[in-house]
C-alpha cells in the first residue's frame, strides 16, 4: 500500500478481503480457549494469551504503516519493558533519553539496575557519545515533553557502528509523522493510547520490527508474560486508526496556529514547536518528518499562574496524555519530569481553531 496515500493507508489498513455479507471490520474476538483438533493441536488459535483474530488484524494495520511485524501490547509502558527485559543482560548498558517519557528512566534506574544493567543517559538533542559497550540505544523523537528532536539516520549509523541496536519511541510521531524502520532504526515501540488512537477511551502499546531475531525474543517475552490488550481494546483501536490522518491533520494546524500565537505572547516563554521555523528542532523535523505532531510546549511562570489559565480556559482539559481528540494540558512537573514549575504541556485536539484561539487568548489574559 506504499503508493497511497496516507488517508486511503489508514481506512483500509489490516482489513480482511471483502465477502459479501461480512462486516468492512470484523467485530472483537472474545475467547480465551478456542476448539482444538484433539491430534494436530493447535493451529492458528489455540489460545487467547498468544491467539487472537482480532489483535492480529490490528498489528496488521499498524504493521503496515511502521514498515515492518508488529506486536501488540497492554500499554506503551508492557511494550517498551518488554523490549528491555527480553533485550538485556546482567552487565549490559542501555542508552536512553534524558529527556523523554520519565517512566522509562524510572524503571531503569530501579528495576534495570537491580538487574544488573546500567545506563547511560543522553539528551535528545545530543551530543551523542560513543556507544562503545552499549546494547541498546533507545530513542525518542520527538522527546515528551521538551519536543527535541534527533537524526535517527545518523545516531542509528553511529549505534550500528559500536555494534548497538537502536529502538525508537514513535509514540509523540505516530508512523504517519515517521517511519524509524525505514531511516535505518531496528525497533520501533510506541504507545498507541495517544495519537494513534487518539480517544482517551484505550491504553495500548506496540514493538515493530524488521529484525527476526528481536521479533521472535519478543514474541515469547509476551506470550510467556501475557501483557496482551483484549479484544475489546484491540477493536476499538483499530477502528480509531482509521481517521488518524484526519485527526492528525486538525491537531498539527491547531498546533502550529496555537504556537505561533503564544509565541507571539510577551507573557508566555520558552515555546516549543518543532514547527515553528525559529525552534532548534525545526530543521531536523522538517528533514526526517512527514507530519508534525499538534504538541506544544511552554512555560507560564508558575504553578499558580497554570492552574488560573486552566481554570479560565472552557476548552482546555486539564489531564496528562497527549494525542486526544479534546485539547489538554499538563504541568509535567507534578508528573516528575524535570521541568520548571510552569512548564505546560499542550495537547491540541481537533476542536475548531477559531475557537482555541479565542479561548486561549482569553484564558491567558485572565491568567
Ligand atoms: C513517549 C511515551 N512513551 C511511552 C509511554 C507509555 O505509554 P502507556 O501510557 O501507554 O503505557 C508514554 C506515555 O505517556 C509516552 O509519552
Amino acid at each position: 500500500m506504499t503508493g497511497e496515500g496516507d488517508g486511503t493507508r489508514v481506512v483500509h489498513a489490516g482489513l480482511p478481503e471483502a465477502v459479501v455479507g461480512e462486516p468492512f471490520l470484523p467485530g472483537p474476538v472474545f475467547a480465551a480457549p478456542y476448539h482444538l483438533d484433539p491430534v494436530d493441536g493447535p493451529g492458528v488459535n489455540g489460545y487467547g494469551r498468544p491467539d487472537n483474530p482480532t489483535r492480529r488484524a490490528l498489528e496488521k494495520a499498524i504493521g503496515s504503516l511502521e514498515g515492518g511485524p508488529t506486536l501488540a501490547f497492554a500499554s506503551g509502558q508492557a511494550a517498551i519493558t518488554a523490549l528491555l527485559l527480553s533485550t538485556l543482560r546482567q552487565g549490559d548498558t542501555v542508552a536512553l533519553p534524558s529527556d523523554g517519557y520519565f517512566t522509562v528512566r524510572a524503571f531503569a534506574e530501579g528495576t534495570l539496575r537491580g538487574l544488573g544493567v546500567k545506563t547511560l543517559l543522553v539528551p535528545t538533542a545530543g551530543p551523542y557519545p560513543s556507544f562503545e559497550g552499549v546494547r541498546l540505544v533507545l530513542l525518542e523523537t520527538p522527546a515528551n515533553p521538551g519536543l527535541d528532536v534527533c537524526d535517527i539516520r545518523a545516531v542509528s549509523a553511529q549505534a550500528h557502528a559500536a555494534g548497538a541496536l537502536v529502538a525508537v519511541d514513535n509514540t509523540t510521531a505516530t508512523p504517519l509523522g515517521q517511519r524509524p524502520l525505514e531511516l535505518g532504526a531496528d525497533v520501533v515501540v510506541a504507545s498507541g493510547t495517544k495519537a494513534l488512537t487518539g480517544h482517551s477511551d484505550v491504553l495500548l502499546g506496540y514493538v515493530a520490527s524488521t529484525n527476526d531475531e528481536v521479533m521472535a525474543t519478543v514474541t515469547t517475552w509476551r506470550a510467556q508474560t501475557g501483557a496482551v490488550p483484549g479484544a475489546f481494546d484491540s477493536w476499538l483501536a483499530h477502528r480509531s486508526l482509521a481517521t488518524l490522518d484526519l485527526r492528525l491533520a486538525r491537531q498539527s494546524a491547531n498546533a502550529q496556529v496555537l504556537a505561533e500565537l503564544l509565541a507571539g505572547r510577551p507573557d508566555v516563554s520558552n515555546v516549543r514547536y518543532p514547527g515553528l521555523s525559529g525552534d532548534p528542532s525545526w530543521a531536523i523535523a522538517r528533514e526526517q518528518m512527514h507530519r508534525i505532531p499538534g504538541i506544544v510546549s511552554f512555560d507560564l511562570g508558575s504553578a499558580e499562574r497554570v492552574a488560573r489559565f486552566l481554570a479560565a480556559s472552557e476548552l482546555v482539559f486539564a489531564a496528562t496524555s497527549f494525542g486526544g481528540l479534546h485539547t489538554s494540558a499538563d504541568r509535567r512537573a507534578q508528573w516528575g519530569d524535570d521541568t520548571a514549575p510552569g512548564f505546560v504541556r499542550l495537547s491540541c485536539g481537533i476542536e475548531d481553531t477559531i475557537d482555541l484561539v479565542a479561548d486561549l487568548s482569553a484564558a491567558l489574559h485572565a491568567a
